[in-house]
């Protein structure tokens, strides 16, 4: 199918409340019409983390305006568009159903097509939506929820070479910044601590360097952090400093040695194709430091950066509409309405679940 599509989509699997119209024309080409995102980090922050029934009610009471809004940004109305895509999983129970039976009922009484789309295949397709990449790439997906290196060969088409075997990246710099007394979210207090920091006052250790396997460990960070701060109290805020700025270098060292594996094995993989690519998403892409350290990596390898702007590497509606046009443009069927939520949904069915990698919110 090649004609111009447009679609509605819908996203509340974690703390964002989000709707979309996303437009696919019949070159391939995509534009977003309309796009909001209600964050609810107000409703979490005392807690320290995202609570489950919090997000779910917040997502019931915020939606149905949000829809509104995007469909009045774009100069739709429900009408209007061909289908309707909604987050189905992973990510939390409440939040799904809330998202994802608001998407049947709209399909249901305007009669269009409804896709029960994947959270972690919209994170991977958005560098086609913003950058028109093509197939096959790699993705790096950095949040405070899933961190995972995914080959992302075409739509439903997906291996996942690297993940987590313990914490998320994010949840390690909200569980450093935690221990820290920084505030929640961690990672942009640990990114601002550190800029006035001694990142080699401290050595942190850098789990699984120099494996052949491609996944990531950042569970024993923590409690490096922790021993540090506790070896040298009362800390100050130097200390605070240095120790983001130390904790900021191994993680960087980290990605660099996993993902410089990754690049390798992609060119091996793949000689034949000319402009490989690496994209990154998730809300540690914002981490500047982190940023750095990738476009230095794919420079050395030859590989082009991909960074969406980081409204389109966090959580957001317009990622889950993108999917659902792409596949609605390749044909495949959507999805009956008797469709179920999954909290868990791994994007490449071959993988095998990670033990421990399944503490916090949404994971695969
Ligand atoms: O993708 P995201 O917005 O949503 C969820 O995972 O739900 O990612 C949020 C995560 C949090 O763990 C937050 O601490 C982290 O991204 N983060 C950062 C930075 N900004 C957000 N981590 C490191 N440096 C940052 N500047
Ligand atoms: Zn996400």
């Amino acid at each position: 199918m090649s004609s111009h599509l447009t679609i509605l989509g819908i996203e509340t699997s974690c703390d964002e409340t989000a709707a979309a119209v996303v437009a696919r024309d019949e070159t391939g080409r995509g534009t977003i019409l309309g796009d909001v995102v209600l964050s609810q980090l107000e409703e979490h922050s005392a807690y320290g983390g995202v609570v489950p029934e919090i997000a779910a009610r917040a997502h019931v009471e915020a939606l149905d305006e949000l829809i509104g809004q995007a469909l009045s940004r774009a100069g739709k109305t429900l009408d209007d568009v061909d289908a309707i895509a909604a987050t189905s999983g992973p990510g939390l129970i409440g939040g799904l159903i809330v998202g994802l039976m608001t998407g049947k009922a709209i399909a249901r009484a305007k009669g269009k097509p409804l896709y029960a789309v994947n959270h972690l295949e919209g994170h991977a397709l958005t560098a086609r939506l913003t950058d028109g990449l093509s197939f096959p790439y790699l993705m790096l997906l950095v949040s405070g929820g899933h961190t995972q290196l995914v080959l992302v060969r075409g739509v439903g088409d997906y291996e996942r070479w690297g993940t987590t075997i313990d914490d998320a990246l994010g949840e390690a710099f909200d569980k450093t910044a935690k221990l820290l007394g920084l505030p929640y979210p961690g990672g942009p207090a640990v990114e601002r601590a550190a800029a006035t920091g001694d990142p080699g006052r401290f050595t942190f250790p850098r789990p699984l360097v120099g494996e052949k396997r491609l996944d990531f460990s950042f569970s024993g960070l923590k409690t490096a952090v922790r021993q540090a701060a506790q070896s040298i109290e009362p800390v100050s805020e130097q200390d605070i400093a240095d120790i983001c700025a130390s904790f900021q270098r191994a993680v960087s060292r980290t990605l660099k040695d996993r993902i410089g594996r990754g690049l390798e094995r992609f060119r091996q993989t793949f000689p034949d194709v000319t402009q490989p690519a690496l994209v990154v998403a998730g809300g540690v892409a914002a981490n500047r430091v982190l940023r750095a350290t990738l476009q230095e990596l794919c420079d050395r390898n030859r590989f082009r950066f991909v960074a969406p702007p980081l409204a389109l590497c966090t959580d957001n509606a317009a990622m889950i509409a993108w999917a659902g046009l792409e596949r609605m443009a390749c044909g495949l069927s959507p999805d009956d309405l008797s469709v179920s939520p999954r909290s868990r949904w791994p994007l490449d069915a071959e993988a095998a679940a990670m033990l421990g990698s399944g503490k916090r919110g949404a994971k695969a």
